[in-house]
This record gives C-alpha cells, structure tokens and sequence, in this order.
C-alpha cells in the first residue's frame, strides 16, 4: 500500500446547531451510540490510514486529546494542531505541512458520515492512486448547499463551483479528499473566498485546471451524511440507530476496525472493553471477542 497520512478536521464553531454547540462542539455531540467524530476516523482507518493529525480550535484540543490520546490504543499514531480562525478548510492543508512532509493524504471533515457497501474498496482505490486529487460526487436533492461538481457524459469534471445560487448539477463534492504531494504548495497559492475563507473547492479547482481531478460518484443506496443542522444530526442518528438495532452490527466503531485489522489484539480489545463491559458498546466489543 502507498504511504498516506490522514487530516481530520474538526473545526468550525457549529452555528447553525446552537445552542447544542454552545459549550461543546458539533464534533463531539451524540449520533446515536457515539461521537459524531468516531464516524470520519472510522472512515479514515477503512482506508488503512493510521497516521492521522487532528486539527481542531484551541479550546477544544484538549477534548479531543482526552477521548483519543496518541491513538495507540487503537494501533494508530494520532498528533494534534489547531486552527485558531475558521478560515476554510484548505486551510487545513497548511496547518499540516510539516506533519504532511511531502506525503499524499486523505483529508475529512469532522462532521461527514460515509457508509455504504464497497466503502472500503473505493477508499482503497482512491489511496492508490499516487498522481492528483480524488473527490467524491454524490447526487443531493439540495446541491446549492454544497459545492458542485459538473460531469461530461464520460463523469470527467468541468466545472467545481462552491454553493452556487443555480446548480449546473446534482453532484455535491463530499467532505474526503485525497491529494497528491502538490496538495500544501496548491493551498499556499489561494486568496481567500467572499466569506473570508480558504475554499477547499477552490483547491479542487486547481487540480481540475492542471487536469489532475478525478471524482468518483457514490452510487445510489450509498449513505453520505452531514450533522450539520438538527435535523441533519437526528437524520444521521436515525439512520445508525436503524441499521445498527436491525443488523446487531456497529457502523463507526473504531476499536472493532482497529482490532479487525489487526491493528490490534485480543488482550488490547478486551483493555478497551472491560471497563464498559456494562453498556451497550462495552457488550458489543467483548462478544466480538468471543465469536
Ligand atoms: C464544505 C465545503 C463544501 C462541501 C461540504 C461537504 O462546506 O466547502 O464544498 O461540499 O463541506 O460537507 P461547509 O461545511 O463549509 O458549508
């Protein structure tokens, strides 16, 4: 496998959820059995990437490094840095030079759900991939909200517009991202958008002008999920909670990816279990193990 680092970022101040984010951050509010968080790492391990850099404000650090340590109970290696302003999420792509030193990665945003059958071969393709960018297209019913990503009939990109005001398409560029080498040096060439920030469509722009975009659309029954309004985030917790109750399987749940890896071993597992044996998810990691 190439070598790739993740970004997760889980910035942002939440607006739109107040007052649920008025003292702790979207990031971390319940969907269902676990932090939103757990869901984009969980991604990020599918994808067998265990170096992860956690950007997030200066207030919240703290939190962040007090549900996840360094990681190594879970057989990754996670550092944090914050970004002091919301000035956009390219800019994440700066915070993370020097922990990115050249290498490709994937990058995520906090607050995304990705699920669906073949995740993981499509995140593994997509780690293969050593040239270029590699986004994610997925059909919404509200594209404006998003940025947009316009298709020939051979799915090549055209254009890549943030929150247009008339969508030229229904593809919504989802919040994974995975760059090539190029990815800090692009970033450092933006100016900020008319809301102040460092587009992260705008760094999608840049590879699609030097023709080295490539969007893979999420086929339909495929669940792409945002926590962004209230509605969104019982939405999401919604649709866990149906399909974990049905199935008696987890969705996010990063010891189980950790320990299926291999990442981990029984004894670790059984460490992480133990003391919340009692509950659901502490029930659930112990009879993973004795299956
Ligand atoms: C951001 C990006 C947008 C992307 C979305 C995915 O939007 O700017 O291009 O489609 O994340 O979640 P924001 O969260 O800043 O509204």
């Amino acid at each position: 496998m190439t070598a790739i680092k993740g970004i997760l970022l889980a910035g942002g101040t939440g607006s739109r959820l107040y007052p649920l984010t008025s003292v702790i951050t979207k990031q971390m509010l319940p969907v269902y059995d676990k932090p939103l968080l757990y869901y984009p790492l969980a991604t990020l391990m599918l994808a067998g990437v265990r170096d992860i850099l956690v950007i997030s404000t200066p207030e919240e650090q703290p939190n962040y490094q007090r549900l996840l340590g360094d990681g190594s109970q879970l057989g990754l290696s996670l550092s944090y840095a914050v970004q002091p302003e919301p000035n956009g999420i390219a800019e994440a792509l700066l915070i993370g030079r020097s922990f990115l030193a050249g290498s490709r990665v994937m990058l995520i945003l906090g607050d995304n759900i990705f699920f669906g059958h073949g995740l993981q071969t499509v995140l593994h393709a997509a780690r293969e991939q050593a040239d270029g960018a590699t986004v994610f297209g997925y059909w919404v019913s509200d594209p404006q909200r998003f940025g947009v990503v316009e298709l020939d009939p051979d799915g090549r990109p055209i254009a890549i517009t943030e929150k247009p005001a008339e969508p030229r398409s229904h593809y919504a560029v989802t919040g994974l991202y995975f760059y090539d080498h190029r990815a800090s040096d692009l970033a450092a060439e933006l100016k900020p958008s008319a809301r102040g920030e460092l587009e992260i469509t705008d760094l999608n722009r840049s590879y699609l002008e030097l023709g080295k975009l490539s969007v893979h659309r999420l086929q339909r029954g495929f669940a792409w999920l945002d926590a962004g309004t209230p509605d969104a985030l019982l939405d999401a917790a919604n649709y866990v909670a149906t399909l974990e109750r049905r199935q008696g399987l987890k969705i996010g749940c990063i010891e189980e990816i950790a320990w299926r890896a291999g990442w981990i071993g029984d004894g670790d597992l059984e460490r992480l279990a133990r003391p919340i044996k009692d509950v659901d998810y502490g029930r659930y990691l112990m009879k993973l193990l004795a299956e």
